[in-house]
């Protein structure tokens, strides 16, 4: 294990949290988790926490909300990802206070994890969380702490499994639902890999102070391709119904929470195309699959033949 910085993270109990996780676990780094007492102690969080702990994870009871807990749990480590959830996002300034109170971090990773939210034309609400998000970013850069932002795009269980379909909870049979004209090309990235690329990023310098985007070309569809691919496997064609950016805005604005954060995201990356409309350079980001082309990543078409 000599030489590889130790990984603490903030979340790991969280949907994402958990394949980073596992991938930190599983990749020699000593791995370190803050998890709250009221965590440990619950029948089901507990299991997944003592099994981290068997898979040799070292787990620290802290609190976002508990400075002390904080830096006594960053003093131990090299490196900081946080994966905290949407409620969360905007009081990581506490983490960033505990950070340059500790004073020995190499590398910060805010909870990000979905698309570049410096370069995005997202429409409320969620141009606020993605504004939030940013806020972070700059935080972080006026601290002068090193970081490194992991734009993961599409999390595959949040949208292939169900083909980003509405209230679905699997990808559709007979009819399917199409923003805008369908050729924005949006990515679609397995969770298992976004854990493997995030860890291999740590202590990487060449991503350093920058935005590592997991882009991998196989996994990189228009909603149209996407769809054409899927009926492919099931052997049949699927009616299909357009809807105008003039619908969805309409639809957002008249939809409670979460339905309309979650077509607000989808109305940002499969009608904008907010994933993949700008080129990466090299003085702001690098792409994942490129960096470590190694990585045996799960392609969009393996990934849906689970649901034929
Ligand atoms: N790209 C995509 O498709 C996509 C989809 C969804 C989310 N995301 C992004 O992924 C990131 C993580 O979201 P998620 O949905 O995975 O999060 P999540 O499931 O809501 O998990 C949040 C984590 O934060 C922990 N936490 C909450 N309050 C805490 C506190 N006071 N102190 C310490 N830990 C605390 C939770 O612990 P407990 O278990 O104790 O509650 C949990 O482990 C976010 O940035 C989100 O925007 C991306």
């Amino acid at each position: 294990m000599a030489g590889k910085s130790k990984i603490l993270i903030i979340g790991g109990t969280g949907y994402i949290g958990k394949f980073i996780l596992e991938a930190s676990a599983k990749s020699g780094h000593p791995t370190f988790a803050l998890f709250r007492e009221s965590t440990i102690n619950d029948p089901v969080k507990g299991k997944i926490v003592e099994g981290f702990k068997s898979s040799g994870v070292t787990v620290l009871t802290g609190d976002l909300y508990d400075h002390e807990s904080l830096v006594k749990a960053i003093k131990q480590v090299d490196v900081v990802i946080s994966t905290v959830g949407h409620l969360q996002l905007a009081d990581q300034d506490k983490i960033i206070a505990a950070i340059k109170e500790a004073g020995n971090v190499k590398r910060f990773f805010p909870s990000e994890f979905g698309n570049d939210v410096d370069r995005t034309r997202a429409v409320e609400p969620a141009k606020s969380t993605f504004e939030i998000k940013a806020k972070i970013r700059r935080a972080i850069e006026a601290e002068g702490i090193p970081y490194t932002y992991v734009a993961s795009n599409y999390f595959a269980g949040y949208s292939l499994s169900t083909l980003a379909q509405p209230g679905a909870t699997a990808p559709p049979r007979d009819k399917v639902i199409i923003l805008g004209d369908g050729n924005a090309k949006a990515v679609f990235n397995f969770e298992g890999d976004i854990g493997t690329y995030t860890i291999k990023a740590v202590d990487d310098p060449r991503t350093l102070n920058k935005i590592v985007y997991i882009k991998p070309p196989k996994n990189i569809y228009s909603f149209n391709e996407l769809v054409a691919l899927w009926e492919k496997k099931i052997g049949k064609t699927l009616e299909k119904e357009y809807v105008t950016e003039e619908q969805l805005v309409k639809q957002i604005q008249e939809s409670p929470i979460p339905v309309n954060i979650i077509l607000a995201i989808n109305h940002s990356i499969l009608l904008k195309g907010d994933q993949t409309y700008f080129e990466i350079e090299p003085s702001f980001g690098v792409e994942a699959s490129e960096l470590y082309p190694d990585v045996k990543y799960t392609t969009v078409e393996e990934y849906l033949d689970k649901f034929v």
